[in-house]
């Protein structure tokens, strides 16, 4: 065994309290009552990053939530490794569906269920103890710049403003970020693009009040109705979204990067079966892996309007509301298909509503290098720590600030993600495995070793 595996062994159980504890902040960014909570999440990740050997380590205040910043260096002629990752975490809520509470971390099965346990507090941490790990068996090969922020789950608009301002301070070689998923432990895979993002908030208007439903029902379109059927003519036929234009900039693949891309191991029925639904959906002409990966959707986040007590209210509501987020892929720009959105959903608005289009937070596609010497890194760390060469794979979510990384640092990343999609991020029982938590804190240095070895080699 390695020193580096016989430190992690030795420390296995401090190395999940220590997890738990940042677990146990419910650092929610979408809800202003959890501020003091978010504020102590960073002040607790600072700790460990000082107590684990970093310099300059500081909680740096934003309009918003801290960004929490540390770097070692080690050697000027070293290449320098930014880690991205971000200790907000989504909303818990439906709370009555989690088995136990989602801020009291708890194993289950080899299981640590707590919200951020995936997404994005355990992988995050992963970096801080393989951080450590390394500083105590001969030092990191690399020099290192840890940017950890509080908003990743709200759009990162104060960590954009951070990275402009801070160009030198942020000067690096490449970034690395633990913040998506693999396949499974069996075939390990290695994300290479990342679905941009354009959200909007729609507001429909009838009547001018809420309406006894009998008195008025029948004589007056009712809000919620016309809502579903202009949502529902989004989709055509064959599923493919119908605002003129939608599709114009979308980046279409050779058929040899799509065979690719389908040779990932995949199971339709596991599938199936682990959601409990009976057939799948999608744009016609694609398969799964594509629909969740290089094809832009338009998904339905929440609708309402009228009575949702509990009983019955007879009501004919005057207002109904949608919330609508679109996943964007290479060359679609988020600006522009919130335009185009916007454009659409006015023009389909029979006469008997008005319509209010609000566009909350957006992101740009990004797509990772894979020829690159920081992937061949991840991909060699990866096959000797699992014993098999990563699948590159493309993730269907987003994360906003990698794009601009590129823009305004000129920086590639590497998306090492040691989740799994069947983790529960954002939903009720958000879990991360134990196996997974301590085969990131293995890789993180192997990537480090290799970087450095591949970059003197250059
Ligand atoms: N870690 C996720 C993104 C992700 C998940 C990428 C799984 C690949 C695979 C990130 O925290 C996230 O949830 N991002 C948001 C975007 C943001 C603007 C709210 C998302 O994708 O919905
Ligand atoms: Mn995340
Ligand atoms: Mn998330």
């Amino acid at each position: 065994m390695s020193s580096i595996n016989e430190y992690i062994e030795n420390n296995k159980q401090r190395f999940l309290d220590e997890l738990f504890d940042l677990l146990r902040f419910p650092s929610v960014s979408a809800d202003s009552k959890y501020k003091g909570d978010v504020l102590k999440a960073a002040d607790y990740l600072a700790e460990k990053l000082r107590e684990a050997g970093a310099d300059q380590v500081e909680v740096c205040p934003t309009a918003g939530n801290p960004i929490v910043y540390g770097e070692k260096t080690v050697d000027a002629s070293l290449p320098t490794v930014l880690v991205y990752g971000h200790y907000d975490v989504q909303p818990p809520e439906p709370l009555e569906l989690w088995h136990t509470p989602p801020f009291e971390p708890t194993i289950r099965d080899g299981k640590i269920f707590a919200r951020g346990a995936c997404d994005d507090k355990g992988q995050v941490y992963m970096h801080v103890k393989a951080f450590e790990v390394m500083q105590k068996n001969g030092g990191i090969p690399c020099n290192i710049k840890f940017m950890i922020e509080g908003e990743e789950e709200v759009g990162s608009k104060n960590l954009e403003i951070f990275v402009r301002e801070n160009t030198e301070r942020l000067q690096a070689d490449v970034v690395l970020i633990s913040d998506t998923a693999m396949i499974s432990l069996e075939h390990p895979s290695l994300e290479t693009g990342l679905r941009g993002l354009s959200y909007v908030e729609v507001e429909v208007t009838g009547p001018n009040r809420d309406l006894h439903s009998g008195v008025y029902g029948g004589a007056v379109a009712n809000p919620a109705t016309i809502l579903a059927k202009m949502i529902a003519s989004m989709h055509d036929e064959n599923n493919r979204i119908t605002i003129p234009g939608f599709y114009d900039d979308v980046q279409e693949l050779s058929e040899e990067e799509r065979k690719a891309l389908n040779n990932a191991p995949f199971s339709e029925e596991e599938y199936k079966d682990d959601l409990g639904i009976k057939e799948l959906w999608g744009e016609k002409g694609y398969t799964t892996i594509e629909r969740t990966g290089i094809r832009p959707t338009l998904e339905v986040n929440g609708i309402w309007g009228g009575y949702i007590g509990e009983g019955a209210k007879t009501v004919l509501p005057s207002k109904a509301y949608a919330k609508i987020s679109m996943r964007l892929v290479p060359n679609q720009k988020s600006d522009k298909i919130t335009e185009l959105f916007t454009k659409h959903f006015e023009s389909i608005a029979p006469a008997y509503v008005q319509v209010k289009v609000t566009p909350h937070h957006g992101g740009e596609p990004a797509v990772t290098p894979t020829d690159s010497i920081a992937y061949k890194a991840a991909a060699l760390a990866i096959k000797e720590s699992f014993g098999k060469d990563p699948i590159p794979c493309r993730g269907g979510g987003s994360i906003p600030i990698v794009s601009l990384f590129e823009d305004v640092l000129g920086l590639k990343t590497v998306l090492m993600g040691f989740g799994l999609d069947s983790d529960n991020l954002h939903s009720p029982n958000e879990k991360y495995d134990i196996a997974n938590y301590f085969k990131g804190i293995e890789t993180i240095p192997l990537f480090y070793k290799f970087y450095a070895q591949l970059s003197k080699k250059e």
